[in-house]
């Protein structure tokens, strides 16, 4: 066990002496959580193969998928990439700082182990004054996998982390609640046209205007486990963003998802189960069992996709046994949403009519 250090600092104005503190730990090969826009990362210097192992070791995350290589300037792409496509300078012009995730070919600097031995590497330059601060002071790119233990969700707070890597890193950084609240989009652009990997803060159609031709991978929006041989993006390979609790996401039309969730709802409580219903603030009246969380207004998928994975969190903590969650529809940040749904629930899907 080691002491982790708790640093509370202002998101937007850091002070800089604690950033120093966490910087002296990654310099030194030690491991530190640090807010991002999106959700909370756990970094370790990239170029350091036993502190990136280290920080596989701390999640328990598998070894054959690579985190997110975080930088604070445009011009370290070019240290850890190679053959960066002019596209690909567009793209960070138009979205760095931000939640953008691009996938090229990697340089030779990078350990393999930071990119789980493939020619390719994530690259992303995070949109918060902390993680730009953090990677500032550490002077070199930071591997950056979300803060949680493998398989859980993301953390959107500093208490998310601690939950689950207490004891087990050097550090956190605790800059309060993350904005965004789903993981960065993951942007494959060696291929032609690009590719979506996974759906995160930085919407499809908007890229789909930016790029013209853009195509989601398959998995996006799979509504099964998608083949191991398939899976272009290590992390689908794997269990994630699952609470202890089961998941069942039910889809379809609001009003039919109203009535097919209650009667799930009255099925697992009569099994003796203890039942939490996740829902939207427009639903959240309509509903009877043990546990009712709403994660905001339809109206507003911005606040959905920030209470995501808090609320998540909330149902083990509240013990329940069952979740059965409200679907929404797969646009805007609803299709980041429903990605991690759908695979918290194992995907374990029923079709409301
Ligand atoms: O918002 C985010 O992206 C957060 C914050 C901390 O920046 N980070 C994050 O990292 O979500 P992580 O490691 O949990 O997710 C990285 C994703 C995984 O799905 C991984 O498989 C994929 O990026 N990935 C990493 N390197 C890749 C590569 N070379 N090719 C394809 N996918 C890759
Ligand atoms: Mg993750």
């Amino acid at each position: 066990m080691k002491k982790t250090v708790l640093l509370k600092v202002d998101p937007q104005a850091p002070d800089i002496e604690k950033v120093r503190v966490a910087a002296r730990f990654i310099r030194s090969g030690g491991l530190v959580a640090f807010p991002t826009e999106t959700v909370y990362g756990l970094g370790a210097d990239a170029l350091n193969a036993t502190a990136v192992l280290a920080l596989f070791e701390a999640k328990k995350r598998p070894l054959d998928n690579p985190p997110i290589v975080h930088i604070c300037d445009v011009k370290d792409v070019y240290r850890v990439a190679q053959e960066v496509p002019a596209m690909a300078e567009e793209l960070m012009r138009l979205f760095w700082p931000g939640p953008l995730t691009l996938i090229l070919k990697r340089s030779r600097i990078v350990p393999d182990v930071a990119v789980a031995g493939l020619d390719t590497i994530a690259v992303r330059m995070p949109r918060h004054s902390v993680a730009l601060a953090l990677i500032r002071e550490s002077q070199c790119p930071i591997s950056a996998p979300s803060a949680n233990l493998a398989g859980k969700p993301s953390p959107t707070t500093a208490k998310h982390v601690l939950d689950d890597l207490d004891g087990r890193i050097d550090a956190v950084l605790d800059g309060g609640p993350t904005v965004v609240g789903v993981e960065s989009t993951v942007l494959d652009v060696t291929v032609d046209p690009p590719q979506v990997l996974r759906p995160g803060g930085t919407l499809f159609e908007v890229l789909k205007e930016v790029l013209g031709g853009v195509e989601l991978n398959p998995a996006v929006t799979a509504e099964r486990p998608v083949p191991v041989e398939k899976a272009r993006s290590p992390g689908l390979k794997h269990k994630h963003y699952a609470p202890d609790a089961d998941v069942v996401v039910v889809e379809g039309e609001l009003s039919a998802i109203v009535g097919k969730v209650n009667e799930l709802a009255m099925f697992y409580m009569r099994r003796g189960s203890r039942v939490g219903v996740l829902c939207t603030d427009e639903t959240a009246g309509f509903y009877r069992a043990d546990v009712v969380k709403s994660l905001g207004s339809r109206s507003d998928m911005g606040s959905v996709a920030q209470s995501l994975f808090a609320r998540l969190r909330e149902f083990d903590l509240e013990s329940v046994d069952v979740i059965v969650a409200e679907g929404v529809p797969l646009e805007g940040l609803g299709l980041a949403v429903m990605n991690r749904l759908r695979r918290a629930a194992g995907y374990n899907i029923v079709k409301a009519s």
